[in-house]
């Protein structure tokens, strides 16, 4: 069995661009007899960028009910929040004191985030430096052979091999497994309501989760269609209408929609109203169990919690090793 590992940006609501090209290709990875997934909400790392509780908080739940609403088979992954586990911080630190500032100050990341910074100096905190070493201390602490990750992650999974090797030069014992970075190619690309990739920052999300009332908004306001009369014939890829109503409702459905679209006689709003049904039908079920969990955090926390009791059992067994590499005590 292959273990697996990837921590989870926990940024808010997850869209349907997060969940089409990221999150249902993880799940079914994940829920793959042949590997052993851990998966966690990097709720550690978000302290670096989020200083309010109840967002923190909240972020975490929807991404954990996002999870748990696509199927994610948590007697098959170990699903836990990073928080819930805090013997990450503890192998963060020994990894601090092996790694030279000289390299960290490299980070893509880093220099990128603190680029964007509007509030000045005094709010690049060192958690954002350091930020690699809690990473990797994530995947070390579970022995992890397989970590896929974006390409904006590549770097970090280096200094992951990087800090475990000079750990085992200078210590002269091997602690760690290496890692593997595995990137993920034929992510789904899904277009947000402006044409241009579906982001949050660019704030033109679909969000699957929301009442349909607010869909049906959303999708008449924010997705721009051209003035052709309801005769004229269409090209369906003139906005983005066919293409996330293709990613929806299969391509069997989307082609039918585009010869529709191409003959005339069909117009943008009913293209719109096909889409609205797609979202709203398509992703019922889905809607239901994540406002199931949402409606009830404590059973939210009670499966974290459970995922948690499961990754600390093997966390402390590696972080014992290391204690004894270092000339540590034995918890
Ligand atoms: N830094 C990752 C990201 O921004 C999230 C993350 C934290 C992670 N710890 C991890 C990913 C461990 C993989 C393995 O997406």
């Amino acid at each position: 069995m292959a273990r697996i590992l990837t921590g989870i940006q926990a940024t808010g609501t997850p869209h349907l661009g997060n969940l089409l090209g990221a999150i249902r290709p993880a799940i079914e990875q994940a829920n793959d007899p042949a590997n052993e997934s851990f998966l966690f909400i990097a709720d550690m790392h978000s302290l670096t960028q989020i200083k309010d509780a109840e967002a923190l908080r909240k972020n975490t739940y929807a991404v954990a009910a996002a999870w748990l609403a696509f199927g994610l088979d948590t007697e098959r992954s170990v699903f836990y929040r990073q928080s819930d586990v805090p013997e990450a911080a503890e192998l963060a630190w020994y990894l601090n004191c092996f790694f030279p500032v000289s390299r960290l100050a490299l980070a893509h990341s880093f220099k990128d985030k603190t680029a964007n910074l509007k509030e000045g100096a005094s709010s690049v905190n060192t958690g954002l430096f350091t930020y690699p070493m809690l990473m990797s201390a994530d995947i070390l602490l579970y022995d992890a052979e397989f970590v896929p990750v974006g390409k904006d992650q590549m770097q970090h999974l280096e200094f992951t091999r990087d800090v475990a090797k000079r750990l085992h030069s200078t210590m002269g014992q091997e602690v760690f497994v290496l890692p593997e970075a595995v990137t993920q190619e034929s992510v789904m690309l899904v277009p947000g309501l402006d044409g241009e990739k579906m982001s949050k920052s660019r704030n033109n999300t679909l969000n699957i989760f929301e009442d349909p009332s607010v869909l049906k908004k959303r999708i008449n306001k924010e997705i721009e269609t051209d003035a052709t009369g309801l005769e004229d014939p269409k090209d369906p890829n003139a906005n983005p209408i066919h293409q996330l109503y293709r990613l929806i409702a299969g391509d069997a459905a989307a082609e039918q929609m585009a010869d529709q679209l191409r003959a005339g006689g069909y117009g943008w709003g009913h293209a719109k109203k096909a889409l609205l049904e797609a979202v709203v039908d398509g992703f019922a079920d889905e809607r239901a169990v994540f406002h199931q969990w949402m409606a009830n955090p404590q059973a939210l926390d009670e499966e974290l919690g459970r995922g948690a009791a499961r990754a600390e059992t093997v966390a402390r067994e590696v972080l014992n090793r290391v204690r004894g590499t270092l000339g540590y005590g034995q918890r």
